[in-house]
């Protein structure tokens, strides 16, 4: 399948407006800042689980390392919020569907609790049908509203079982573990969804998870462990790609890809090759870190060239048949259009 890039633009406009008013602007940057959107530009509100659903130990739901994190007592979190209840989402499905009509969106991306679906992570320990059936009913009631489900199949909260276990993402077993459940999600909702996103902004994961301890599992590996865990979410990706180019897709037709969230780096001196190589490097180890090998097969040079760890991933890397995605959001903050819809609620 040839691969399509969407990018959604939700709060590119804000950011570049206000960088753009600066500059001398060209025709181009002017339809670009002032125009209108296209005709059948889709407009989507998104989520994740661990921030909407609350229940968080429901009807036979595992603990996620944001349970974990947020119930440390150690002021992970400020003023030791959790996310116990949330949004309640859990319970109002037919409220939070409502919701998206009064916003008129076309579609709403959400996603899977892991933890909801498999409790300890593993799939050969059991999947919890009551979290099946939770979001088999979401999806339909979206449907029924002809509203089009993207689905997110981690944003972050992995089973906590796996993490105590296994070492979460420092394990190249959760990979597997990660395509045993990719599978069981394509089986139990493929046939009604056709967009499928495996990882929200991993980068993040990677590095606030295992390099500053600041989020989940709030781990400081300083030096190397943030890139053993991408390493290991970029596998993780490309089995559950190729799962589903093999397995599923001939029969769902649906597209699957990964969401990345990346800054924008801008030479300061645009006439010093140094502040330019400068951005481009910047540029390269935000977006190129997980687009490169999932679009090329391999890590950027820049990349390769500054840490040394990656000299000896490089072989497990060529085993990734490239390109091993559909789409690619580029993802702005979306966190804002969800504390929008919290409002609302
Ligand atoms: C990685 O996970 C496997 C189980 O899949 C386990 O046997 C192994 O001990 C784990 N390695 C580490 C370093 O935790
Ligand atoms: C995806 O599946 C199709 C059909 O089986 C196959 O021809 C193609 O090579 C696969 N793509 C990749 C990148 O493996």
């Amino acid at each position: 399948m040839k691969p399509v890039r969407a990018v959604t633009l939700w709060w590119v406009l804000l950011l570049v407006s206000r960088l753009g008013a600066t500059r001398k602007e060209s025709l181009e940057e002017a339809s670009f800042y002032y125009g209108t959107f296209p005709l059948g530009f889709s407009w989507g509100v998104g989520s994740s689980a661990f921030q909407t659903e609350g229940a968080w130990d429901q009807d036979g739901k595992g603990p996620s390392i944001w349970d974990t994190f947020t119930h440390s007592g150690k002021g992970n979190v400020l003023g030791e919020e959790t996310a116990d209840v949330a949004c309640n989402g859990y319970y109002k499905v037919q409220e939070d569907v409502a919701l998206l009509r009064e916003l008129h969106v076309s579609h709403y991306r959400f996603s899977l609790s892991w933890p909801r679906l498999l409790p300890t992570g593993v799939r050969a320990d059991g999947v919890n049908k009551k979290g099946i059936q939770f979001y088999s009913d979401f999806i339909d009631a979206l449907l029924k509203s002809n509203i089009t489900p993207i689905v997110t199949l981690h944003h972050w909260d992995l089973p906590q079982l796996l993490q105590v276990k296994y070492g979460g993402w420092q394990n190249v077993s959760t990979a597997n573990y990660f395509s045993d459940y990719a599978s069981l999600c394509f089986e139990a909702f493929g046939d009604r969804v056709k967009h499928w996103v495996t990882f929200s902004d991993p980068r993040t994961m990677a590095e606030k998870g295992y390099e500053t301890g600041h989020h989940a599992p709030g781990l400081k590996l300083h030096g190397t462990g943030l890139y053993k865990a991408a390493h290991h979410v970029i596998k993780a990706h490309a089995q559950a790609w190729h799962s589903y180019n093999n397995t599923w897709r001939s029969k769902q037709q649906g597209l699957v890809g990964i969401s990345l969230n990346c800054n924008w780096g801008e030479p300061v001196d645009i006439s010093n090759p140094k502040d330019i190589e400068a951005a481009e490097r910047y540029l390269q180890f935000c977006l190129g870190w997980f687009a490169n090998p999932i679009y090329a097969g391999d890590y950027p040079q820049v990349m390769k060239d500054h840490i040394e760890p990656f000299l000896s991933y490089m072989q497990i890397m060529t085993e990734i048949l490239v390109p091993t995605v559909c789409t690619l959001c580029i993802l702005i903050a979306a966190v804002l259009l969800m504390l929008l819809l919290r409002s609302l609620s």
